[in-house]
């Protein structure tokens, strides 16, 4: 495994995704500058400096593997837990934001690479807010924060991803063998919608109900008038 840096790119993920093969498993790159990342559902992930991090790993497999559904919400897991090691207390908005009194910090986006039909693996994309201007937060269209102002000094970038690094190979083959199960419970205590009234939705579905809890696949299950609904993806807003 190894890090690559890079000054500026247009995405990590993009970059990862179109050089997959030259890459190993656990490469990681990172780029001071994105000039065009992006987040889940195509959403602009803006670049609010290089004390910030924008991040993918590599992450391959021989064929696809079912417990490969889940690996944004077991690396939203890790991260919540690189957060705790700074002495703060993140919680996880279903299935992979990371957010810290009540506002945004980090967000993960995990893409496919499918190549001549076959499944070769996942990009991870990881963007935290580790060392942010408070003026320049204005410019995310959503509640947002950085670690920085939290704790009230600079953050050392290498320091972070390197605790993330560890937590996340830590815990990687029991997530290979045993998949998300494994980690469930530990997950769905980071939780902040469990027993909830919600709406959950994307671009094409919109959903309300009763949060019951998490399934093993890191599915949402959603109690809509008595009946369980299993539901992959979608933003989550409180009623
Ligand atoms: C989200 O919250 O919607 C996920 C955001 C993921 C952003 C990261 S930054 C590094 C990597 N490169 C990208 O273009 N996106 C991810």
């Amino acid at each position: 495994m190894a890090i690559f840096t890079f000054e500026s790119l247009n995405s990590t993920n993009l970059h990862l995704k179109q050089n997959f093969d030259k890459y190993k498993n656990f490469d990681v790159i990172i780029a001071d500058h994105q000039t065009n990342g992006y987040g889940r559902f195509k959403r602009n992930w803006v670049d609010l400096g290089t004390g910030n991090i924008f991040m993918s790993m590599c992450l391959k497999f021989e064929s696809f593997n079912k417990n490969m559904l889940s690996v944004a919400q077991f690396s939203a897991l890790a991260l919540a837990k690189t957060f705790e090691t700074f002495g703060v207390n993140p919680i996880i908005k279903w299935p992979n934001d990371i957010l810290i009194d009540s506002k945004k910090i980090a967000g993960i986006l995990a893409e496919s690479v499918i190549a001549d039909l076959q499944f070769k693996g996942i990009v991870l994309g990881i963007g935290v807010n580790l060392n942010s201007n408070i003026k320049d937060l204005s410019l995310i269209n959503q509640n947002a924060t950085s670690l920085n102002l939290i704790i009230g000094k600079q953050i050392d970038k290498i320091e972070f991803i390197n605790k993330f690094l560890e937590i996340f190979k830590q815990n990687y083959p029991l997530f290979l063998s045993g998949g998300f199960k494994s980690f469930k419970n530990d997950y769905t205590a980071y939780l902040n919608c469990i027993s909830k009234v919600i709406n959950i939705s994307d671009s094409n579905n919109s959903f309300t109900g009763i949060v019951k809890g998490i399934n093993d696949y890191g599915q949402l299950m959603l109690n809509i008038d008595g009946k369980i609904k299993e539901i992959s993806s979608g933003d989550i807003s409180f009623i």
